[in-house]
């Protein structure tokens, strides 16, 4: 039921950045040094410094074991950890390294021999200036020093599959650089004698011209990136679909496009059924300025005044009506209903379901509850600020039997607000603790929702306790769990269920030990917060259950998705991006799927944050994590927090036509890239996005 932490997966990316670091740095000095043999002062300092660098080549040579061990390190992690290394990488530096093995050391070692007249009778060139020129001698290493340097520039530009062009551009461009190198080695010697090298005026003027031609080439490809990093004023979120999943044949992604066997379909088809519903709620949108329990106060944007936005309650089964009336001052917003499962045109999200209801507007939605269990709303545009400043609120689902009764339930989302005070971490806006008189032997149900960007981790203490239900999907035969750290991703949600015992009974998190719930007979008493413990695994808690597919199931598509970290422009502005395959949007293919298909997604997560990455519309399930077969209860999430160095194979149906978000839930992560969309043949949109649209997607 616990797993450690994944072994620092940071550490291990650092130990090969620092041998690939170190690769280059040693093999440019050897080449360096090997370059200028010819021109020691005096043939003993030929033959010494010939021995020299002979044992200096053989011991750097070790360093190509090193990478490779430092990358299969990585590949333990998953193909996707390693690929670029030991195809491209790797590679790169160790058939060099071979050459300079096989060719320059004995060479050096004939140049080393004792005197000239050892080496006559050995039958090897002797020790002068002009068979220290000769390629076989430097010629090799400098082709490790060049691809040493592709090699460690590419650690830090993440090529993301298909690697195929990442590979012909290395491959390539190390192929062009050792071209030159040659040509130049070739008139180095003339009737015998090595040209000297360049000295003074011809020194600075070499210099210059090689900065300049790496000046002009690193600047056109950040010129390149930096003007089509800017997002267009208008736009369509969904322009480019994913080229490389595996399916049957090609699906058309250009839902615009003509002669192909779907009709056109707008998503503005999909609406919420029509008749009269059975619970009517408004949510009422406004600039506020709002207290945490402490006093401090959040400049905030709220839902009918209150931060966290009212608690929606329905009952399962109900066709439930939502008004958003927007009276802010200047903030267009919308309402989705993160884990609802809805028709697309009732998603929320500007730019693509909808436009973003200006200052004066509203919009109603209408959506039938099917789901049961824990859910939230929120702003759906610009989204890393709105729902930062407040504007969300949790969606309870109760299953239409209603189940025992007298459960105390506390409803609790955990979120960062903005004070006068700093960051500061609340739950549903108390950052204080909370106290509450609950009587002994009562069922509680602790709802507890993370509206936050970064993972939490929660701890419950005086009591043992289940997790009945993950993402609003209940646990299988859950079991007791005692002194358990439970990480929540953003976005997710557990539900923990327990009989209050006599004692104290301290909700944490442990962002914030000083404030949180405290559970009591009478309202009083103290229990120190929990501060640690295993933690729990979702994959391996409650018993497995029949699903309707699994990991033996036939996948009608399959994609694969990397979450890495580059250096790039988003937007013109110069950011250590957040990508998806390589890309930020709009720029990220879409997923394209077919209504019906069965589809699974991998994904790895390369770079060094964690990334809740959350699909509209459907539930995925997990099939494993880390290589391992998920063996706990069916594990159905909306939102899958996926940690640095982590993978995880997920499947869904594709049974809700639409386009879809798929993003990141660290908001600040979506608005700057790191968001997707799931798209159905045949399905467009009339939305756009962008500055002149009013509808910022994120
Ligand atoms: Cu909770 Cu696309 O959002
Ligand atoms: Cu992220």
């Amino acid at each position: 039921m616990f797993e450690p932490s994944i072994p620092a997966y940071d550490d291990n990316f650092n130990y090969d950045f620092l041998v690939a670091l170190v690769l280059l740095g040693y093999w440019a000095a050897v080449a360096r040094r090997l370059h200028r043999l010819p021109h020691a002062r005096t043939a003993a300092r030929l033959r010494r410094s010939s021995r020299r660098l002979a044992l200096a080549a053989v011991v750097g040579a070790l360093l190509v074991p090193a990478r490779l061990v430092t990358s299969l390190v990585l590949y333990g992690y998953g193909w996707h950890f390693a690929a670029d290394r030991l195809l491209i990488g790797v590679p790169l530096v160790a058939l060099p390294v071979l050459a300079t093995l096989l060719v320059t050391v004995p060479a050096l070692r004939r140049l080393g021999r004792p005197s000239p007249e050892d080496a006559a009778e050995a039958d090897a060139p002797p020790a002068s200036p002009a068979a220290a020129a000769a390629p076989r001698v430097s010629f090799p290493a400098r082709a490790v020093a060049v691809g040493g340097l592709v090699s460690f520039v590419m650690i830090l530009f993440a090529p993301a599959p298909p690697l195929l062009v990442p590979a012909l551009v290395s491959y390539g461009g190390v192929a062009l650089v050792l071209v030159v190198i040659w040509r130049r080695h070739a008139n180095r010697v003339r009737d015998g004698v090595v040209r000297p090298l360049p000295r003074g005026a011809a020194r600075v003027r070499r210099v210059a011209v090689g900065t300049a031609a790496v000046l002009v080439l690193v600047g056109g490809y950040a010129g390149w990136d930096w003007q089509t990093s800017k997002l267009p004023d208008d736009y369509r979120m969904t322009e480019q679909a994913m080229t490389y999943g595996k399916g049957p044949g090609p699906v058309d992604h250009s839902a615009h496009s003509h002669g192909v066997g779907l009709p056109d379909r707008p998503l503005t088809r999909f609406t919420g059924p029509a008749g009269k519903p059975d619970k009517r709620f408004t949510l009422i949108a406004t600039d506020a300025k709002l207290t945490l329990s402490s006093g401090t106060t959040v400049d905030a944007i709220a839902f009918n005044g209150q931060i966290p936005g009212p608690e929606l309650r329905v009952r399962q089964g109900d066709l439930v009506e939502v008004t958003l009336v927007n009276r802010t001052a200047d903030t267009p917003t919308t309402v989705h209903w993160h884990g609802l499962d809805v028709p697309n045109a009732e998603d929320g999200v500007a730019g693509l379901t909808q436009n973003a209801v200006p200052p004066g507007g509203s919009h109603v939605y209408r959506w039938r509850a099917e789901q049961v269990g824990t859910y939230w709303y929120h702003s759906h545009q610009a989204s890393s600020t709105q729902v930062r400043r407040g504007l969300f609120g949790p969606l309870v689902i109760d299953p239409a039997q209603p189940g025992p009764a007298g459960v105390r339930e506390f409803v609790v989302a955990a979120h960062v607000f903005d004070t006068d005070k700093g960051d500061t971490s609340t739950l549903n806006a108390a950052d204080t603790l909370r106290r509450e008189a609950v009587a002994p032997g009562t069922p509680v149900r602790i709802r507890l929702i993370n509206a936050d960007n970064f993972r939490k981790y929660f701890t419950l203490a005086g009591t043992p306790f289940k997790v009945t239900a993950v993402d609003g999907g209940a646990v299988n035969a859950p079991t007791d769990l005692y002194r358990t750290k439970l990480m929540l991703g953003g976005g997710g949600r557990y539900d923990l269920e327990f009989t209050m015992p006599s004692a104290p009974v301290r909700l944490t998190d442990l962002a914030a030990v000083g404030a949180g719930l405290l559970l009591s007979p009478d309202g009083q008493g103290e229990l120190a917060p929990l501060t640690d413990g295993p933690e729990f695994d979702a994959t391996r808690y409650g018993s497995p259950a029949a699903t309707p597919f699994g990991p033996e199931s036939h996948f009608d598509r399959s994609f694969d998705l990397v979450l890495d970290n580059r250096p790039g422009f988003y937007d013109g502005q110069p950011y250590y991006l957040w990508t998806i395959n390589g890309h930020v949007s709009p720029h990220v293919p879409m997923l394209m799927v077919r209504e019906g298909e069965l589809v699974k997604v991998t994904i790895s997560n390369r770079s060094f944050l964690e990334h809740p990455m959350h699909l509209h519309g459907h539930h995925v399930l997990v099939l494993s994590r880390n290589g391992h077969r998920a063996t706990g209860s069916p594990l159905w999430l909306d939102t899958v927090t996926v940690l640095s160095g982590e993978s995880y194979e997920l499947a869904f149906r594709a049974d809700n036509p639409g386009l879809w978000m798929d993003h990141c839930h660290n908001l600040q992560h979506a608005a700057m890239g790191m968001t997707m969309h799931l798209g159905y043949e045949g399905i467009s949109t009339p939305f756009h996005a962008g500055r002149a649209t009013g509808n910022l997607a994120e």
